[in-house]
C-alpha cells in the first residue's frame, strides 16, 4: 500500500532509536515511536525521512559516526548543544508543557529561560528539517517538543502539505491560557494545513483555546488563518492489532510465558507496565493492592502484583521523587505482607522487549492501566489486542485516551484508591463469560481501527483538504479574474453593482456603530458612480440613517434593513412590506432575557427588524444562549409573518417575504443591465447570489459554504476589484 508519491518528513523530538554511549542503537521508548515505527513499517512506506534527537548528546566526532549510520535507515540526527537541551527537554518540555497539557498546573515550572530555549530548538530543527524539504514533501511534525515548527516551515515554503499530530491531551482553556506563551504556542500550530489529536474532547479544547486566546473561529473544525485554510480533527491512534493478537503463537512468547506461569502457578496476576511517569498513577495502583489485601485476608498468598516501571526522564525531579516514593511503597508491601514463599509485589525498573511484554500480557489475570491523565495509552490496546484467548480483564482509567473506545473495560477513577481496590477485586473474580464477552467487542474495535487506518485518515484528510484548497484558490479572486470581470465591465454598456456593506466593503468590528466608512472607500465608490450606465446599490442590513449618513452626496442606491426599504437616487424611501412594526416588541422581550444571561451581547433595534449581537461575548456561552434564544423565538414567530435568521455573530428577526434577492430584483426589472455584479459575506447575501440571473458575477467575501461564483478573501480583495474597475 502506497498513500503518495511525496517525499515523506517526519519530525518528532526522538527519532525512532535512541544511541547509547557505547553507539548502539535501541528502540526509543513511548507510544509515538511505537505507533508511528508501526504505521510506517505496515503501510510499506519507504520513501521517507524521520528528522529527531538520538536521545543524548554526543561529541562531534560520534555524532558524524551516528550520522552515517543513520542514514542507512533513513534517518537524520539533530544535534542540540548539551546545556541548551536540558533547558528544552527537561525544561521547557517535561517541565512545563508536559504537566501543563496533562492538566497538573501545580507541578509547571514557568521559566523564561526554558521558554528560550523552546525557542532556539525549535528553529535548529527547522534548520536541519529544510534541507530535506522541497515543495513536493508532505512534512509531518508531532509532538509538543515541535509546537513553533509548523510556522517556521510555512513561512519558508508557503505551499508545502503540513501536518502535525499532538501525541499528548489538549488541556481545557483554563488550563492552557496559563502559559505565559499560549499565542505562540497557537500560531506555531496554525502554519499547518492539518493538525490532529486522539480524541474529540482534545479537539474541542484545542478550538476552544484558539477562540479564547486568539479570537478565532472555526466552521467544523475549518478556520481562516492568515487567507490559508487549517483544518482541525480528531485521529484516535491505532496499533497493529494482528501482530499482537498472533502474538501467542510466536515460540519465543510461549517460552516466557510458560515460565511465568510456572514461577506464579496457583497466583492470580495483576500487571502494570507504564513508564515512570506521574500523570499514569502508578502510586496509587500500590494504594489500591495493598487495601486489597488489608480488605480480603484470604487473598494474601494468592494474587501477585507484577510492576514494571520503565525509566524516563531522569533528568526531572518529579520522576526522581517518584521512583523514591515507589520503591518506598513497594518495600512497605512486601515487608508488611510478604511470606518466604510470596512476594505480593514483583518489581522491575527496566523495559520490557515486544516479546516479554507480550508474554506478560497473556499471563496475567488483569492488567491496571489507570493513568490520571493520558494522551491514548497503547498498551491498553496491546493488551487487548493481545488476549486471543479471550481471557483476561483490563482495569481502565476513565481519563486515558483510549478509555474513548474501550469502554467495555472495567471503567475506574484512579483517584479513588476504594474504586480501584474492588475494580481488582472484580477482574480477578470475573466469570469467564464475561471476559470473553467484554474482550471480544474491544477486539472487533481495534481490529477495525488500527495502526495503518488511523495514519490513512490522517494522509486522506490532508489530501482532500489541499484538494479541496485547490478548488477555492480557482475560486479565489486573483489578477486572472479581476482581469476577465474588468474586461467584462468595460464592454458592457448597463451595469449594476449591488455591494454588501459591514464585512463586505469595510472590516467587521467589535461594534456595528463604530463600521464608519474611510475615505478610501468612498472615494472609489464615488469614481464608480461617476461613471456612465454604472448604477451602484449598496444592499445591507443596515438602519437607513446608518447609510444616508454615511453616503450623502455620492450618487448611490440603498437597500437597507435586509431589503425592507428601498431608496434610488434622487428618490425617497419605499417600504416593501406591509406589517406594522408592532411585531417587534414580544421579540424584544425575548431578546432583553437573553442580553442580561448573555454579557456583551447587545440589541440593535431597526425600523422594521430586530438584532441580537453577540460578537464580544465568550463564544462557548453564546453558543449555548444562541441555541436557546433561537428556540424560543421559532416558537414566538411560528404564526408570525416574521422570520429568524442566523447571521455573521448575529440573530436578526425580519418580516417575512423579503430579502435581499426579492428586493434586488426590483432594480433589475427597471433596466436591461448586461454587467450585474453582487459581493455579500453573510447568509442574507447568499438570498442575494441565489436570485440574480445565471450571467451575473457574485462573489462571496470569506470562508464557508456560499452560491457565489467566486469568493475573496476579505474586504481588502473587494477593494482591490473595486480600484481596478475605475483605473
Ligand atoms: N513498551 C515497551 N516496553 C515496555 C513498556 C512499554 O515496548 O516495557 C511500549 C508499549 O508496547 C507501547 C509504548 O511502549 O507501545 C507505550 O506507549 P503508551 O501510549 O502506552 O505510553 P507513553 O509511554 O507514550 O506515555
Ligand atoms: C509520550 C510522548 C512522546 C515521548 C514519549 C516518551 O509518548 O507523547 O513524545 O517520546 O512519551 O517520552 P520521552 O521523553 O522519553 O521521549
Amino acid at each position: 500500500m502506497n498513500f503518495f508519491n511525496e517525499k515523506l518528513i517526519i519530525v518528532a523530538n526522538r527519532l525512532p532509536f535512541s544511541v547509547k554511549k557505547d553507539l548502539t542503537f535501541v528502540k526509543s521508548p513511548g507510544g509515538l515511536v511505537s505507533g508511528l515505527e508501526t504505521f510506517l513499517k505496515k503501510s510499506n512506506i519507504n520513501n521517507y525521512t524521520w528528522i529527531g534527537w538520538p536521545g543524548s548528546h554526543f561529541d562531534k566526532k560520534k555524532f558524524e559516526i551516528i550520522k552515517e549510520k543513520s542514514k542507512d535507515i533513513n534517518c537524520y540526527p539533530v544535534s542540540v548543544p548539551a546545556k541548551l537541551l536540558d533547558k528544552f527537554y527537561n525544561g521547557f518540555c517535561n517541565k512545563t508543557l508536559w504537566p501543563l497539557f496533562h492538566s497538573f498546573p501545580s507541578y509547571v515550572v514557568y521559566e523564561e529561560t526554558y521558554w528560550n530555549s523552546y525557542v532556539t530548538v525549535n528553529q535548529i530543527f527547522f534548520e536541519e528539517t529544510v534541507k530535506h524539504v522541497d515543495e513536493n514533501s508532505i512534512v509531518w511534525i508531532h509532538d509538543y517538543h515541535l509546537m513553533l515548527l509548523p510556522s517556521l516551515l510555512r513561512e519558508k515554503f508557503p505551499n508545502i502539505m503540513l501536518g502535525f499530530f499532538l501525541h499528548i491531551p489538549f488541556p481545557p482553556p483554563e488550563v492552557f491560557m496559563q502559559l505565559p506563551w499560549r499565542r505562540e504556542i497557537l500560531v506555531g500550530l496554525l502554519g499547518c494545513d492539518l493538525i490532529g489529536f486522539h480524541t474529540y474532547e482534545y479537539t474541542t479544547n484545542f478550538l476552544r483555546s484558539l477562540s479564547r486566546t486568539l479570537g478565532i473561529d472555526h466552521k467544523m473544525g475549518d478556520i481562516l488563518y492568515k487567507n490559508r485554510l487549517v483544518k482541525v480533527d480528531t485521529f484516535p491512534m491505532g496499533i497493529d492489532f494482528d501482530l499482537f493478537f498472533n502474538a501467542c503463537e510466536n515460540e519465543n512468547v510461549k517460552s516466557i510465558l510458560k515460565t511465568i506461569q510456572y514461577q506464579l502457578k496457583d497466583k492470580r496476576i495483576i500487571f502494570s507496565v507504564d513508564r515512570l511517569d506521574y500523570t499514569k498513577g502508578i502510586y496509587n495502583r500500590l494504594l489500591a493492592f495493598e487495601d486489597l489485601l488489608i480488605r480480603r485476608p484470604d487473598l494474601r498468598g494468592k494474587v501477585v502484583l507484577i510492576m514494571v516501571v520503565v525509566p524516563s526522564r531522569e533528568g526531572v525531579e518529579h520522576y526522581q521523587r517518584m521512583k523514591k516514593q515507589l520503591e518506598e511503597k513497594i518495600s512497605e508491601i512486601n515487608g508488611k505482607f510478604g511470606k518466604i514463599d510470596w512476594v505480593p509485589v514483583l518489581y522491575y525498573y527496566r523495559s520490557l522487549n515486544f516479546e516479554e511484554l507480550t508474554a506478560h500480557y497473556l499471563a496475567c489475570n488483569a492488567i491496571l492501566v489507570t493513568p490520571l491523565k493520558d494522551g491514548m495509552n497503547l498498551i491498553a490496546k496491546e493488551f487487548v489486542a493481545s488476549r486471543k484467548d479471550l481471557k483476561g480483564v483490563i482495569i481502565l482509567s476513565e481519563f486515558a485516551g483510549s478509555a474513548k473506545e474501550l469502554g467495555e473495560a472495567l471503567i475506574v477513577n484512579p483517584n479513588s484508591i476504594s474504586e480501584l481496590s474492588y475494580a481488582i477485586e472484580k477482574a480477578i473474580e470475573m466469570p469467564r463469560e464475561e471476559q470473553k464477552e467484554r474482550l471480544s467487542i474491544m477486539q472487533e474495535r481495534l481490529r477495525r481501527y488500527d495502526i495503518v487506518k488511523w495514519g490513512q485518515d490522517f494522509f486522506n484528510t490532508l489530501k482532500y483538504l489541499i484538494e479541496t484548497k485547490e478548488k477555492l484558490n480557482t475560486k479565489f479572486l486573483n489578477e486572472a479574474i479581476i482581469h476577465q470581470i474588468k474586461e467584462k465591465f468595460q464592454r458592457a454598456s448597463n451595469r449594476i453593482l449591488f455591494l454588501d456593506y459591514d464585512g463586505t466593503l469595510v472590516a467587521i468590528v467589535s461594534k456595528p456603530s463604530l463600521a464608519i466608512p474611510d475615505r478610501e472607500i468612498k472615494n472609489l465608490l464615488e469614481q464608480i458612480s461617476n461613471l456612465p450606465n454604472t448604477d451602484i446599490v449598496i444592499i445591507s442590513g443596515r438602519k437607513k440613517e446608518d447609510l444616508v449618513r454615511w453616503f450623502s452626496g455620492i450618487k448611490v442606491n440603498f437597500i437597507s434593513e435586509h431589503g425592507i426599504f428601498i431608496k434610488k437616487y434622487n428618490s425617497d424611501w419605499e417600504p416593501m412590506v406591509n406589517i406594522s412594526p408592532d411585531f417587534k416588541e414580544p421579540i424584544r422581550n425575548i431578546m432583553e432575557i437573553y442580553v442580561d444571561r448573555l454579557p456583551q451581547s447587545f440589541i440593535e433595534e431597526k425600523e422594521f427588524s430586530i438584532v441580537f449581537h453577540y460578537r464580544n461575548a465568550d463564544p462557548e456561552l453564546a453558543s449555548l444562549r444562541v441555541a436557546e434564544l433561537i428556540d424560543e423565538l421559532l416558537i414566538l414567530t411560528g404564526n408570525m409573518q416574521a422570520n429568524v435568521l442566523l447571521g455573521n455573530k448575529v440573530v436578526e428577526v425580519r418580516p417575512a417575504g423579503i430579502d435581499k434577492g426579492v428586493a434586488a430584483n426590483i432594480f433589475l426589472k427597471e433596466k436591461n443591465y448586461d454587467f450585474i455584479l453582487a459581493i455579500g459575506d453573510d447568509i442574507t447575501d447568499e438570498d442575494l447570489f441565489r436570485a440574480l440571473p445565471e450571467e451575473a458575477i457574485t462573489i462571496k467575501v470569506g470562508l464557508g459554504k456560499s452560491l457565489a461564483k467566486y469568493s475573496a478573501k476579505s474586504y481588502k480583495d473587494v477593494r482591490k476589484l473595486l480600484k481596478n474597475l475605475v483605473e
